[in-house]
């Protein structure tokens, strides 16, 4: 039996994030340049996208630029954006083939204005997909997003919009780039490293956490099917106890 069917269809995450990482060292190991490894990470990007949509999952989230990721080398970024650019433009096919609509989370006005334009022209041209969300984290961090939620709530209590008293979790909530998406059950990272790195700090409170040593340039659809099937022999207890949860 393959990996795919051994998957219960009906414990599916609704919500898989994944930090892509390992781009450069898969390049370094290979005698190349780091932008080659972002160039190789775009077939996993596609195979973990179309393996998604077709089990039935509903959001797929990848962080894709952090806030800190400016700080790279300068030739790096631009070959980052540029990358991102044309895997928008060659990427429009898959997308709408699969049904899938793009979505972005993070501070994206202030990414370059031609990224910026293409990736406006993407979401519009697949916002009548609905089989999959594919939400890209570009120019995001938990840290950042967190900290503008609370500076635009403390703009509206300032204005007599928002009664502070009224603020609880499900209003904090509102004001995330997450809004309206569920929080995530898995989290998935490559590259054999164990941190969050700042992504979805907020959400991803009770998500199960799959590492794998895979470079994401290696990852494969059979390798979202296992980091699955890892999840679904999970019992998660959200603070209660095992009994409460059978
Ligand atoms: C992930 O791969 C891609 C981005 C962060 C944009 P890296 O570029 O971080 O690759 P490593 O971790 O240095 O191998
Ligand atoms: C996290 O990877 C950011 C993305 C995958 C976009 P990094 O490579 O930037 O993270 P650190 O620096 O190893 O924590
Ligand atoms: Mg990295």
């Amino acid at each position: 039996m393959d990996l795919k069917e051994k998957i219960d269809s009906l414990r599916l995450p609704k919500h898989i994030a994944i930090i892509m990482d390992g781009n450069g060292r898969w390049a370094k190991s290979r005698g190349e340049m780091r932008v080659f490894g972002h160039q190789n990470g775009v077939e996993s990007v596609r195979q973990t996208s179309t393996a998604a949509a077709e089990l039935g999952v509903e959001f797929l989230t990848l962080y894709a630029f952090s806030t800190e990721n400016w700080k790279r080398p300068k030739c790096e970024v631009d070959a980052l954006m540029s990358l991102l650019v044309q895997t928008l433009n060659s990427e429009l096919g898959t997308l709408m083939e699969n049904n899938i609509r793009l979505k972005a989370i993070g501070n994206i006005n202030k990414l370059q204005p031609d990224c910026y334009k293409q990736l406006l022209e993407t979401m519009d041209k697949t916002s009548g997909n609905n089989r999959m969300d594919l939400i890209l984290a570009l120019n995001y961090s938990g840290r950042w997003e967190i900290s503008q939620a609370a500076a635009r709530i403390a703009a509206e209590v300032k204005a007599g919009n928002l009664d502070p008293e009224k603020i609880n979790q499900d209003v904090f909530e509102s004001y995330l780039e997450t809004h309206n998406i569920p929080d995530p059950e898995l989290l998935i990272r490559t590259s054999g490293e164990n941190r969050i790195s700042n992504f979805l700090l907020w959400q991803a409170a009770y998500s199960e956490l799959y590492f794998t040593p895979k470079l994401w340039p290696d990852f494969r659809k059979d390798d979202l099917y296992e980091a699955i099937l890892d999840y679904q022999n999970r019992e998660r207890r959200f603070g209660m106890i095992s009994e409460q949860i059978k």
